[in-house]
């Protein structure tokens, strides 16, 4: 099933770095964004995945994040997601870049993970900055209002046109440099500047495996592709780790 190469190379590591997308959701029921049924072939991103859209009518862009939160609320980690948490123990050095708002690495049990475009299930004020919680936006009008200041409140969420935040970034840069192993799972790797991370690891060195159920923009750079769904191959990874290695820490 697997290359010698990449069992030397996991036997081996101290430190892996592992960079997901919507792929690795997909089979708990996360719709991708530029699959068949992507969420950009239904709507526009310019319509409401922007800060100036939400200016413009944050009615229209609170239904459709407050659908996104009840999808998100409804779902569970899988088979995928556990398999990075387990692998988490074992080894050194292990973190995960995520492009994912779902939250649903955190609900695995994975601890060492930057979020590149935010989480959906924070919120806070545009003119203040305090926080909000789930809870808290449910039980408030069609368009949350800050309870101190008065000003409207968003998602804790990168909107296209927004600047990644800065230390989930330097974070992912630094993971990404001194990965020994570099997984790019689920991700169609176009968006950037998330989408150069796995060449940052490739240039430092890296070992560069892509799972993917179809081949990517970034595939011609990867030492290895491995074609099929996370939720499958993950998991045989695992087995892998746990047949090679001891378990690293507790
Ligand atoms: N297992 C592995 N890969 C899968 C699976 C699966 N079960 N299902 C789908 N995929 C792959 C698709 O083939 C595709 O390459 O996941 C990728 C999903 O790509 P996108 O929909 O483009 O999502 P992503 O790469 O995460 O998008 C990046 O774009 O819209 C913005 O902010 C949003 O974070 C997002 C960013």
């Amino acid at each position: 099933m697997f290359s010698s190469q990449l069992i030397s190379k996991l036997q081996r590591a101290e430190s892996v770095t592992v960079f997901t997308g919507a792929g690795i959701s997909a089979e708990s029921g996360v719709p991708t964004f530029r699959g068949t049924d992507g969420i950009w072939k239904k709507f526009r991103p310019e319509e409401l995945a922007n800060f100036d859209a939400f200016i413009r009518n944050p009615e229209l862009v609170w239904e459709w994040y407050k659908h996104r939160k009840q999808i998100v609320a409804s779902i569970q980690p899988n088979a995928g997601h556990t398999a990075l948490a387990e692998m988490e123990r074992r080894f050194p050095q292990f973190a995960i870049i995520t492009q994912n708002i779902d939250n649903l690495h955190r609900r695995a049990g994975s601890k060492n993970i930057y979020e590149l475009h935010g989480n959906v299930e924070r919120n806070y004020c545009i003119g203040c900055g305090k926080n909000f919680t789930d809870a808290e936006i449910m039980s408030m009008d069609k368009v949350p209002r800050c309870t101190s200041c008065g000003d409207l409140v968003r998602p804790d969420v990168v909107w296209f046109g927004e600047q990644l935040p800065v230390e989930q970034w330097e974070k992912s840069v630094s993971a990404a440099e001194r990965a020994e192993v570099f997984f790019s799972i689920g991700t169609s790797a176009v968006v950037y500047p998330a989408a150069s991370l796995p060449l940052t690891a490739k240039k430092a060195g890296a070992y560069i495996i892509e799972i993917n159920i179809e081949r990517t923009e970034l595939s011609p750079w990867a030492d290895e592709v491995l074609l099929g769904r996370s939720g499958d191959i993950l998991p045989n990874i695992l087995k892998l780790c746990r047949s090679n290695r001891l378990s690293a820490h507790n």
